[in-house]
């Protein structure tokens, strides 16, 4: 439910890749030459979609939609210019364009229009015309399903990425010395997992962030004077704070989030050495995401005010993360660690710089 629009751009490509095979296939065992509208709707679909897929991630999921249209209108445009097709051609502009309205209604009275100009245009027979013509029905009923599904799932993104927000604010809000913590750790993850796939690994960056942001969302449920103690907790109070992960864990279930956030959330004070909690795992047990997001965790913590004690420097911060390789955290990491360092400090400096409500409202 949360990466449609990747799911959906795999399956545009997947079916252009069977249609473009199995037609070239056809082609190729009966001798019959390539039909103009089989290259409309080939570039047109390559050039729709393909830039789009490349560059969708670097833009905010509010631009999203504008850019997959503008994408397609200039694709189109450019097939319908540089392609020697006949001039009824150009017509197939039209559906993509139209996708913008986002009603189904006027999406198809338009191109039923569109449809009776695109029958008047000059054919060479009528077997020509009614081929021609299915296959440009069958386009605007693609273009319509296809940019219906990817604008549903963009919308349903982009409400995902504000409850995420909010519910992590409910937390924030409770206490004042972890304002901000969330944001912090899912930017730090961030430039964890990105070095981590620098050598290497597999991650995807955007789930991982979001593990991340939700991991300490299991705290709305730890009582305000707990969360908001000055000084050491009672044995009973830490006993009551351990919990916070399943709590989460549970809360995530509930939204249906994806089983990688889950795990997230639930292993991520778990430690390399069997130490920690909810389960003392040990070493592989613990998912690699969570292994991260534990590094980061412990950063911010380290270089942060707490209602305890004063925030450490960052090259304390490095130093004590550093010689906790292999208890606290996964020594396989530490390379990772060590590169990222850098970018860390610097966007520990940034933080310090920023405006809390500013940087959500950037989320
Ligand atoms: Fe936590």
């Amino acid at each position: 439910m949360l990466f449609n629009v990747e799911k959906i751009l795999k399956l545009i490509w997947l079916f252009v890749i069977i249609c473009t095979t199995s037609l070239i296939t056809f082609y190729k065992l009966t001798g019959i030459e390539f039909d103009s509208t089989f290259y409309i709707l080939l570039f047109t679909f390559l050039f729709s979609y393909l830039p789009f897929t490349i560059q969708y991630k670097k833009f905010h999921v509010k631009q999203q939609q504008e850019l997959l249209v503008i994408n397609g209108c200039i694709a189109t445009l450019i097939v319908a210019m540089v392609l020697p097709l006949p001039s009824h051609a150009f017509l197939y502009f039209i559906p993509v364009l139209s996708i913008l309205i986002q009603n189904n209604k006027i999406f198809y009275i338009i191109n039923s229009v569109v449809l009776i100009s695109y029958m008047t245009s000059d054919f060479n027979s009528y077997i020509e015309m009614f081929s021609q013509t299915a296959v440009f029905i069958c386009f605007i009923i693609l273009v319509r399903y296809v940019g219906g599904l990817i604008f549903s799932s963009m919308r349903r993104n982009f409400y995902f990425r504000k409850m995420i927000n909010a519910l992590v604010f409910a937390i924030e809000t409770k206490d004042v010395y972890t304002r901000g913590h969330s944001l912090r750790v899912a930017e730090y993850t961030y430039i964890l997992g990105k070095h981590y796939n620098a050598f290497g690994g597999k991650l995807d960056l955007d789930t991982l962030k979001i593990g991340a942001m939700l991991h300490d969302i299991g705290k709305v449920h730890i009582p305000d004077h707990i969360i908001t103690k000055e000084g050491p907790l009672s044995l009973e109070e830490y006993s009551e704070i351990k919990i916070h992960p399943e709590y989460g864990a549970e809360i995530a279930r509930d939204f249906d989030y994806p089983s990688e956030i889950i795990g997230d959330i639930l292993y991520h004070h778990e430690r390399y050495d069997g130490k920690g909690y909810p389960y003392g795992l040990t070493g592989n047990e613990i998912p690699i995401t969570a292994r991260i997001i534990a590094i980061a965790d412990t950063f911010d913590a380290i270089t942060s005010n707490r209602s305890y004690r004063t925030a450490f420097s960052i090259d304390k911060a490095n130093s004590i993360i550093a010689e906790n390789f292999g208890t606290q955290f996964d020594p396989s990491l530490k390379e990772v660690y060590m590169s990222a360092f850098p970018e860390l400090s610097k966007k520990k400096v940034k933080f310090e710089s920023s405006n809390y409500l500013e940087e959500r409202r950037a989320i």
